[in-house]
């Protein structure tokens, strides 16, 4: 086959699950896997929250569709899966992107606190995975892209239980890796660093001058990224581009 940006990195042909995609990172991604070709599912609790991101694929040329539900509740990984592949007739690309981080030291930690994050970020992705994977298989073509953190890494004690999520969630794409790759389904995790999303706009907000400090100190590049600086490192790991590389993590941190 001849070498084209469209054999390498396009996405035509191939339908997209983007959790969490009503803003932030999951709807920069969401954007650009439309604009490289991706047939594009949105996802939030709601389906007004995605209904922005639709309008403005929309204005790109590009059609989407979406689906609502709060991963926080049992089961709802699984549905949503279904309801995709029901929409779209066969899941080639699922990006795990939503997640719930609670900014608690260990001792302060809440049961509430533990069930979101647990459910959330572990739960829906082992749910989604038992659902997504053998029918990606069959197929003989996927690609899951778990948006994990920094913090999988490098964990800090405010965030103790969202960063362990985050490191099991990578742990779990690895041993699904190993088992998919005969199939032709790769997964590996793209983990980002301090993104400037509405996730951090409290804390920013709150104390604009300490956060610059912050923010000037926390990595090489002295600054957040923007959650369009994550849409390369994702169309590479959701697509043909990707073809040897399973369980692996790509960081984009701005260097650390
Ligand atoms: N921002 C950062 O600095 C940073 C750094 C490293 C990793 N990350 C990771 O990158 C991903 C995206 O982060 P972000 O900062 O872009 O997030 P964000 O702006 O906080 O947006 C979160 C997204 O997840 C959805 N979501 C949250 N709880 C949900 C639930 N219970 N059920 C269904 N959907 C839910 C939200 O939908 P609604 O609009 O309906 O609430 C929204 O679309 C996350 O996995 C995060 O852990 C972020």
């Amino acid at each position: 086959m001849s070498l084209t940006l469209q054999t390498i990195f396009g996405l035509d042909g191939r339908t997209a699950l983007v959790t969490g995609s009503s803003r932030g990172i999951g709807a920069a991604i969401a954007e650009g896997l439309a604009a490289a070709g991706a047939d594009v599912i949105l996802h939030a609790q709601t389906e007004a929250a995605t209904a922005p991101v639709a309008e403005r694929i929309a204005e790109a040329g590009h059609e989407t569709r979406s689906l609502a539900c709060n991963l926080a509740e049992p089961g709802a990984g699984r549905r949503l899966i279904e309801e995709a592949e029901a929409l779209a007739g066969g899941l080639d690309i699922l990006i795990i992107n939503a997640s719930a981080q609670i900014n608690a030291p260990l001792d302060a930690l809440t049961d509430g606190d533990l069930d979101t994050q647990i459910n959330v970020n572990l739960r829906s992705t082992i749910e989604m995975l038992q659902t997504c994977l053998p029918l990606m298989a069959g197929r003989g073509w996927g690609r899951v892209v778990g948006i994990g953190s920094i913090n999988q890494a490098r964990p800090k004690a405010i965030v103790t239980a969202y960063a362990a999520t985050k490191a099991a969630q990578h742990n779990l794409l690895q041993s699904q890796a190993r088992d998919y790759a005969r199939y032709g389904v790769l997964l590996n995790t793209l983990a980002p660093g301090l993104i400037d999303t509405d996730r951090n706009r409290a804390r920013k907000q709150a104390d604009p001058d300490g956060w610059a400090d912050y923010v000037r100190n926390l990595n090489w590049m002295g600054r957040a990224g923007e959650p369009e600086e994550m849409v390369g490192a994702a169309i590479f790991l959701a697509s043909d581009a990707c073809s040897f590389m399973t369980g692996e993590t790509l960081f984009a941190t701005g260097g650390y």
